[in-house]
């Protein structure tokens, strides 16, 4: 039986190393190409690889704010082998940063720029370097973990909490929406969603669910679920719809 391939950015630690642990428990015919900033101080990933073995989950040095490095690091999983008959399945943009949780009177432009490099251009960047291997492969996924502080309509978007990383996460949403139409032809579904209010380091260890709480939810109602009807739609871990 074929293999359905993934590649999840900001894979090292939290959210991104649960969802690569949950997904490859979903299915012996699930592979998994962790992108990881520093792979040789990623233990717990190291520790999982170890678990599920090398033909399973590729580890990927992958810096998603420097395009040319993102476009190498590509290059390399291309050569080496892990990608069935040269394609990737699903793309789950995963790497974020939350900067300085300023109100809109104190936030200054660079704070945006420094949201923006990781949460926006981080995700254009991956993203155009994948299209050409989700193209060739199966499933024609591209999730984005975007965030209910990107919901103009939703309920952060009525108070003066995270500026800059609010405004980042509007901004994903806008390049997701867009390129679900572009690419709907090419049948991808496209999806950002928000993962819940979860307890890692994005929230200083605030939040309402744990890691794996967070991850079991967001695999079982959104990951594993979505098929082309799905496509430029914004949801949040239950699978409800979040309004733009
Ligand atoms: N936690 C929440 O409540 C919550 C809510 C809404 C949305 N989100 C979103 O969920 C996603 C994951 O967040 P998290 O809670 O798991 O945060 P986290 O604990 O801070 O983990 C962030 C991950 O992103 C990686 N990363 C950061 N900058 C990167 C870059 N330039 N290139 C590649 N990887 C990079 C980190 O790698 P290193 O180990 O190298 O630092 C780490 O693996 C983010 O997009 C975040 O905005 C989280």
């Amino acid at each position: 039986m074929s293999s359905f391939t993934y590649l999840i950015s900001g894979a090292s630690r939290s959210l991104g190393l649960g969802y690569s642990r949950a997904l490859l428990a979903s299915s012996n015919n699930v592979k998994v190409i962790a992108g990881a900033r520093n792979p040789s101080s990623a233990d717990q990933l190291q520790a999982l690889q170890k678990e599920v073995g090398k033909g399973r989950l590729y580890i990927l040095k992958l810096d998603v704010e420097d395009a040319s490095a993102v476009q190498n690091a590509i290059k390399e999983l291309e050569s080496s082998g892990f990608l069935e008959a040269g394609g990737l399945d699903a793309l789950i943009n995963n790497a974020g940063v939350a900067v300085a949780p300023e109100a809109p009177s104190a936030t200054k432009p660079d704070l945006v720029m420094q949201n923006f490099t990781t949460n926006l251009f981080g995700v254009m960047n991956l993203t155009s370097a994948c299209l050409p291997l989700l193209k060739k492969g199966k499933g024609k996924q591209i999730f984005g973990v975007s965030s209910i502080c990107g919901s103009l309509g939703g309920f952060f978007s009525d108070n003066s909490l995270a500026t800059a990383y609010c405004i980042s996460k509007a901004a994903l949403n806008m390049y997701l929406r867009k390129l679900s139409r572009e690419l709907e032809s090419d049948g991808f579904t496209v999806v950002p969603y928000h993962p819940g209010y979860v307890k890692t380091s994005v929230t200083s260890g605030q939040g309402e669910l744990t890691t794996e709480e967070a991850v079991k939810l967001a695999v079982d109602n959104v990951i594993l679920k979505v098929s082309k009807e799905d496509n430029g739609k914004f949801y949040d871990y239950n699978g409800k719809i979040v309004p733009w």
